[in-house]
């Protein structure tokens, strides 16, 4: 499967806040992208900016070898959202989970991979080999790697036909999965099938890997949704944060990994220059702090809900509309474009028409369905006008 991108109309970003975007001839847009669910926050959270300018005016770097003390700090944040785990630190989301494969093939001895078709996981080697679609320049690096695609929840006997294949690729060494595939248009994983991935991964001793890049942050209403009130035994080994943890201000990335697996390896292993620099972790700490002080968690499963109620009832009658998915503030409004194309409309005028309505939206690659996903601040009344004006755009195709 390969993946293509559509060319979408350009926004000449002059400034951002909360959940509103300026262009620089004076517009104003909602925001309904977070920038791929890193402004989980909202734009330009001056308490986050203070804290981190405060630590870069003290020193903004620090060599791997000098305590530091908002590392510290970090390290109690995370006791508290992600409770018994070591933390491998990096500085993108697709360096950590190269870091997670790097660790599952150390202590399996197996370089296999298992993924979902279309999901995607960055631009690194060992990210590019959990990405579910065919990444050109990783055939002359790994010509020959072991990957096995698991199907989608919507196909027929998909929880049955992925464990069957699970334990018949004997060179499975890592799974790495999203609660709900981001790139994919939001398809959430359903509970069943994530129950059958750690069980089979723990009876097969495969490191499971959750990427909560996208879904993690609260965006679906936890900090972490794959530990969230889940049991310990079905808690993957290693879970990955990205982006929204330093709310885009900064470059930081974590694997949470489980002691008993952590006590296999040493961090500095997989050590790097700019990792957990004390300016990063401070604007790491500040966000996690704004979230909690903001009850963010609890306001995105609420806001999602009625969101997402709201996008159901608004479209309900218009063509070409044919699903609302996702869960949290994670939610694609599904399109079938051999509809909506012979009324005109495709995906670049579907969101130019968006734009001039007031609203900033993307597309999800291949499929081009309406990916919305808000900074978790953003007002439900906001949230009810723009599924009204979505409607509105695509009753008039
Ligand atoms: C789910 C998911 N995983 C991993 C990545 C890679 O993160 P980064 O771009 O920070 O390398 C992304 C980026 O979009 C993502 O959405």
């Amino acid at each position: 499967m390969g993946l293509a991108y559509t060319i979408e109309p350009r926004l000449d970003l002059a400034s951002a806040e909360g959940w509103h975007l300026h262009d620089r001839s004076g517009r104003l847009f909602v925001d309904l992208t977070s920038g791929w669910n890193v402004t989980n926050a909202g734009w330009n959270r001056a308490e986050i900016d203070v804290a981190w300018a405060k630590q870069g005016a003290a020193s903004w770097f620090r060599p791997s070898w000098c305590d530091n003390s908002q590392l510290d700090a970090l390290h109690q944040r995370m006791e508290l959202i992600a409770p018994g785990r070591s933390i491998i630190a990096s500085c993108s989301g697709s360096e950590a989970i190269d870091n997670a494969l790097k660790l599952a093939r150390l202590v399996t001895g197996r370089a296999g991979v298992i993924r979902f078709e279309g999901a995607y996981h960055g631009s690194g080697t060992g990210a590019s080999l959990a990405t579910g679609y065919h990444v050109p320049h990783l055939d002359p690096l790994l010509p020959h790697a072991p990957v096995l695609d698991l199907p989608l929840p919507e196909e027929p006997g998909a929880v049955e036909v992925a464990e069957a294949a699970i334990r018949a690729f004997e060179e499975a060494g890592a799974l790495v999965f999203e609660t709900v595939l981001t790139n994919m248009a939001c398809r959430e994983l359903p509970k069943a099938y994530r129950a059958m991935l750690s069980r089979v991964c723990n009876e097969l001793g495969i490191i499971l890997i959750a990427d909560e890049i996208g879904t993690g942050m609260n965006r679906l209403g936890a900090f972490f949704s794959t530990l969230d009130g889940v049991p310990d035994r079905d808690q993957p080994d290693i879970v990955v944060s990205a982006k929204a943890l330093t709310n885009g201000l900064y470059p930081l990335s974590l694997c949470l990994v489980r002691e008993r697996l952590a006590m296999q390896c040493d961090a500095g292993w997989f050590g790097s220059t700019y990792a957990a620099m004390p300016s990063a972790c401070a604007a790491a700490v500040a966000t996690i702090d704004m979230h909690l002080a903001n009850g963010l968690g609890q306001r995105a499963a609420n806001t999602g809900t009625a969101f997402a109620q709201a996008l159901r009832d608004q479209t309900a009658a218009v063509a070409g509309v044919t699903a609302v998915a996702g869960a949290g503030l994670e939610l694609a409004l599904h399109l079938d474009w051999k509809i909506l194309k012979c009324q005109g409309l495709t995906p670049f005028t579907l969101l130019e028409r968006l734009a001039d309505a007031g609203l900033f939206a993307t597309l999800s690659p291949s499929e081009n369905h309406l990916m919305l996903m808000p900074p978790l601040v953003t007002p439900v009344d906001v949230l009810f006008g723009a599924a009204e004006t979505i409607a509105g755009v695509l009753a008039r195709a």
